[in-house]
């Protein structure tokens, strides 16, 4: 294989889920969701990834993320992505990519505290002494702009931005070079959302990670990425620099998704 300077390389990738069947000759037909994606993306780079809803977005990350299965190739960072991926290969991956999602209150146990949710993929992959795995654990906080007093505090007690960023700070803990964001700022109130798209801006800024940014609203995506991919139908549509596609769409539904931002 050529050398590639991508961090993310996803060749070819295509995937369906099993659709239900129906009567007792129903016969099950599966449900075409992604269809011949190709994308390469940067170390460092920060992506939109914009469509309607049902295109696939959130399919194709969890692809990404080894959740489901997919035809075709996804490399990261040199390793290729399997689903369900464990033992030290599992480990690297996982130190390569990883996720922030729509609902923090979803992705953290409301009744532990912070410190031993943080600790835990470390702990999973028994990873540094208890002394090294506080300290990381410091650091993330420091990382997220919170002080290590939450570390004894509980999900349940934080506000919805502070649990933000606590499941930001969870995905940081195994120095991942790409994070996907799912709409990770949707669920949140107009100036809560701007700072953690702050916080987004400064990590990239600061650890050099590359994001994923999943969304349906292509003015964040706008603000915030070097590139913008928009999806319809489980295929790229439209792939360009932020200003080419915002300002310069070339894809009639490119073109209809801007201007019910502008009405
Ligand atoms: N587990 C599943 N089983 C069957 N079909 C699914 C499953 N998950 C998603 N789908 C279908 O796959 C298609 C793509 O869904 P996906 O969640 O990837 O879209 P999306 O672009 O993320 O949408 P949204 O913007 O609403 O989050 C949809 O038609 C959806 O109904
Ligand atoms: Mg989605």
């Amino acid at each position: 294989m050529a050398e590639s300077k991508s961090l993310l390389s996803i060749r070819g990738v295509s995937n369906s889920y099993e659709g239900r069947s129906y009567g007792i000759f129903g016969k099950k037909e599966n449900k075409p969701v992604l269809d011949n994606i190709n994308l390469e993306i940067a170390p460092g780079e920060i992506f939109g990834l914009v469509g309607e809803s049902g295109c696939g977005k959130t399919t194709l990350g969890r692809c990404i993320l080894g959740l489901i299965d997919y035809q075709g190739e996804i490399d990261i960072d040199g390793l290729r992505q399997i689903k369900g991926r464990r033992g030290p290969k599992g480990l690297e991956m996982a130190g390569k990519v990883q996720a922030v999602f729509q609902d923090p209150a979803a992705a953290l146990n409301p009744v532990k505290r912070i410190g031993w949710l943080l600790e835990e993929p470390l702990r999973v992959h028994r990873l540094g002494s208890r002394g090294e795995r506080e300290k990381r654990v410091d650091e993330v906080l420091d990382l997220v702009g919170l002080d290590s007093s939450y570390k004894t505090r509980r999900a349940r007690e934080l506000s919805v931005g502070q649990k933000q960023r606590i499941a930001i700070a969870c995905a940081l803990m195994l120095r991942p070079r790409l994070i996907i964001a799912d709409e990770a700022v949707s669920a949140l109130d107009v100036s809560v959302g701007a700072q953690i798209l702050n916080l987004f801006r400064d990590l990239h800024a600061s650890l050099g990670l590359a994001l994923i940014f999943i969304s349906h609203n292509l003015n964040l995506v706008y603000y915030l990425c070097d590139r913008i991919a928009v999806m319809r139908r489980g295929r790229i549509v439209e792939l360009g620099t932020a200003e080419e596609v915002y300002s310069a769409p070339k894809h009639p539904y490119t073109r209809e998704l801007l201007s019910a931002i502008i009405e």
